[in-house]
């Protein structure tokens, strides 16, 4: 078992003056979803999500070590004294300034600092851009704190080039989740399961975790379209989200049914049966909109096109009998999840039924990726 405490690092063997390093990281979509959580980032049920491969973000952290002021006030002379030790970053979203994205950095920062003691020596010039569409409605959090996640090990194995791959992944996805509760999903693929689950061996509640279980083939090349219904900032957060499920009246029970639908996954990820996997996987996203529809207050986040989308997909999967089922995260946006081997009859089913329900008519063809990936290391 492990405990937050073996993240904090002993003292470093190398020191490093400045340099850069460059990752993708990608978003992910649930299965079994994440929808409350207890203090610290520590969910409220295990979650499973399929690791996506196109919507990713490209986050650049460049890094120089700070003028070191180590002074402080003498008691003996009474002169004033600083210490260089807050946390310094720029932050360039697609090479610009981007100042609003700034607090939810520099909270990240203070939330991790404990962990990565190296992060007021630096200052830090982020360059991330995503690429998929800005303000499709689809969460940047997962990927860009993954991303972010993924520089910081970077630079913590110069620091310490003993670290093993395992301690390398195993703390990004620990980091990454501090930032964004989904975000520590994206750092590896391509099924992976976040918190404690009775027969997931080796998960846990602080990380993310390959699944280690067999996958059937029906799995292995699994497609997800996005069809971008409404691509309006979000009438809650899934910060606030989470919260409503303090007290909320169907939560322990929501929790529970959480363990057993993954339960169910397991086997099924082992079967191959696209049939049980569709009840699952359908189950669980029109329950994560339950549950905000009971909570108090409560919100509707699906629009009339994501009903209409929906219905079309269920006619057209009685008619044709083809594996196709959709799922949803905190919003409007509808993913169309099936095999590869039906994708040119689903685009064709998505061109001439679903597309007029998306704004703009827009969609993104994504499907089951492999995780962040080092694109450089200066
Ligand atoms: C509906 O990970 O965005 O997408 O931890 O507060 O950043 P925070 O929440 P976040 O919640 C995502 C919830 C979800 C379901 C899921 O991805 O499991």
């Amino acid at each position: 078992m492990f405990s937050a405490n073996d993240f904090i690092p002993a003292k470093y063997s190398h020191s490093i003056e400045k340099g850069s390093f460059q990752w993708s990281a990608p978003s992910n979509i649930a299965l079994v979803k994440y929808w409350g959580k207890k203090d610290h980032q520590i969910p409220a049920n295990p979650s499973v999500s399929f690791t996506l491969n196109n919507c990713k973000t490209i986050t650049k952290l460049a890094f120089a070590k700070k003028e070191h002021f180590d002074i402080s006030t003498s008691l003996n002379t009474g002169l004033l004294s600083v210490t260089n030790t807050e946390l310094s970053f720029d932050l360039l979203f697609e090479g610009q300034a981007k100042e609003d994205f700034k607090p939810k950095i520099q909270k990240f920062f203070e939330r991790i600092a404990v962990y990565l003691p190296f992060l007021k020596e630096y200052h830090f010039t982020i360059d991330t851009q995503n690429t998929f569409p800005h303000s499709s409605g689809i969460a940047s959090s997962a990927s860009g704190m993954a991303a972010l996640a993924m520089n910081l090990m970077s630079l913590e194995k110069a620091l310490n080039p003993e670290m093993t791959d395992d301690y390398f992944f195993r703390k990004a996805s620990f980091l990454a989740r501090l930032g964004s509760g989904s975000a520590c999903r994206s750092v590896k693929g391509s099924v992976v399961v976040w918190g404690n689950h009775a027969k997931v061996l080796g998960s846990s509640d602080l990380f993310g975790v390959e699944f280690p279980n067999a996958i059937h083939d029906n799995f292995k090349d699994f497609q997800d379209t996005i069809l971008l219904v409404d691509k309006g900032e979000k009438q809650v957060s899934s910060t606030i989200g989470h919260e409503l499920m303090h007290n909320h009246p169907f939560a322990e029970r929501r929790f529970t049914q959480a363990h057993e639908n993954l339960n169910q996954l397991i086997s099924i990820f082992k079967s191959g049966d696209l049939n049980e996997f569709i009840k699952i996987v359908e189950s669980e996203a029109l329950t994560l909109h339950a549950m905000m529809m009971t909570s108090m207050p409560y919100f509707i986040l699906m629009k009339p096109n994501t009903l209409e989308i929906i219905n079309s997909i269920w006619k057209f999967r009685n008619e044709t009998k083809i594996p196709v089922c959709f799922t949803l995260d905190a919003g409007a946006n509808v993913h169309v999840l099936y095999p590869k081997k039906d994708k040119p009859k689903i685009l064709q089913f998505i061109k001439s039924e679903l597309v007029g329900y998306c704004q703009n008519s827009q969609y993104i063809c994504d499907e089951i990726g492999i995780g962040s990936q080092l694109i450089m290391d200066n």
